[in-house]
């Protein structure tokens, strides 16, 4: 049976629990694909760093250049985050023909385009399901198993942050401040939060997936993006005495003729009826509604981020590549194909 080895460049919080779920869920894999799976090399900042699960320090290396030029080292995940280095390690793997993976969710909203054209140019794919809404299989799912579809709404819950500090806001009648105060206490919030708090983090997501449904990447300038902030314990109250919830959403509405739609994308805390489903998920939980042409209605639920959630869906991508390596398919995802839609200048107010 062939094995196929794989470098990892970033060995945290993400990269620690992916080697941990590939060591003891490998042999399941190899059981479901017929493929053997190992990570031979992890690129690290410091050998001895403190990480939730152990590496052993024989793969580990603080060379990231040593990992991707290995000739051994078939597909390539990057996990340390972040857009100048990351995006360098990515063009690399992608020049020398190897399918790379990451959960990079502000490098593949950032770079888009110029990563995909890098890995089409090479033959090669860029996979990215930890990017948006961690375990939940939302790209591969529009991807691949709603093929057929045009995607004519996406609403998305896509901060768990967000999520959670609404949640608790909710629930214990405090303010936005003592609870993101309480929330970074406890490691529920970034100590510098904004990525999350003023909504850039559930944008890049959301762009994502509209690149996905809609097959061209939104102008950033076009999209419209606000946080949490300015909420407050009587804007909750408001809203719950009207039957309201309030949500952070990410959302991507088709609107305009269906021979040249416009897409329009946009990030705020919006008002949720009480009785639809999106206002019933809470703390840290992710969901994306996605409406369909053919499918209709569908709704994805679960765990958005976390070591164990995010290494779940690193694992879906370890078998794409995998099995595209052993399949000699390396190009077997759908490509990115724009119907004809164009980005609107503004979004809507229209409710949900
Ligand atoms: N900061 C992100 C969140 C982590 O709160 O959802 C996962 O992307």
């Amino acid at each position: 049976m062939q094995q196929i080895n794989i470098g990892m460049i970033g060995g945290g919080t993400v990269g620690s629990g992916v080697f941990h779920a590939l060591q003891h869920k490998g042999a399941l894999m190899t059981s479901r694909i017929g493929v053997k799976l190992k990570i031979t090399k992890v690129a690290v900042k410091a050998i001895d760093e403190p990480r939730p699960y152990k590496i052993p320090a024989s793969v580990l290396t603080t060379d990231w250049t040593s990992v991707v030029n290995d000739p051994k080292v078939q597909v390539v995940i990057e996990l340390m985050g972040g857009i100048g280095l990351a995006k360098k390690v990515v063009l690399d793997a992608l020049a020398l023909g190897k399918p790379v993976i990451t959960a990079n969710k502000a490098l593949i909203s950032e770079c888009g385009p110029e990563l995909f054209a890098a890995a089409e140019k090479n033959n090669t794919n860029l996979y990215y399901e930890a990017s948006v809404a961690g375990g939940i299989p939302i790209i591969k799912s529009m991807r691949e198993a709603l093929v057929g579809n045009r995607f004519t709404h996406i609403y998305g819950i896509v901060n768990g942050t967000c999520n959670y500090i609404l949640t608790r806001m909710k629930n214990e009648k405090a303010e936005f401040e003592a609870i993101l105060k309480d929330a970074q206490q406890h490691g529920y919030a970034e100590a510098e939060p904004s990525l999350d708090v003023d909504g850039l983090d559930a944008m890049h997501k959301t762009h994502i997936l509209a690149s996905l449904a809609h097959g061209f990447w939104v102008d950033k300038k076009k999209i419209l993006v606000e946080g949490i902030r300015s909420i407050s314990q009587t804007d909750i109250q408001f809203a719950e005495k009207l039957g309201y919830t309030i949500k952070l959403l990410g959302i991507v509405k088709e609107t305009g003729p269906e021979k040249a739609p416009k897409v329009q994308i946009s990030v705020y805390p919006a008002l949720i009826p009480q009785h639809h489903v999106l206002a019933n998920v809470n703390d840290v939980f992710n969901a994306v509604f996605v409406r369909g042409d053919v499918v209709g209605d569908t709704l994805f639920y679960g765990r958005g981020a976390g070591k164990d959630a995010t290494a779940s869906a690193v694992l879906s991508d370890i078998a794409d590549a995998a099995q595209d390596i052993v399949n000699n398919t390396p190009r077997r995802v759908p490509a990115f194909v724009n119907y004809g839609a164009q980005a609107a200048v503004l979004p809507s107010d229209e409710g949900i």
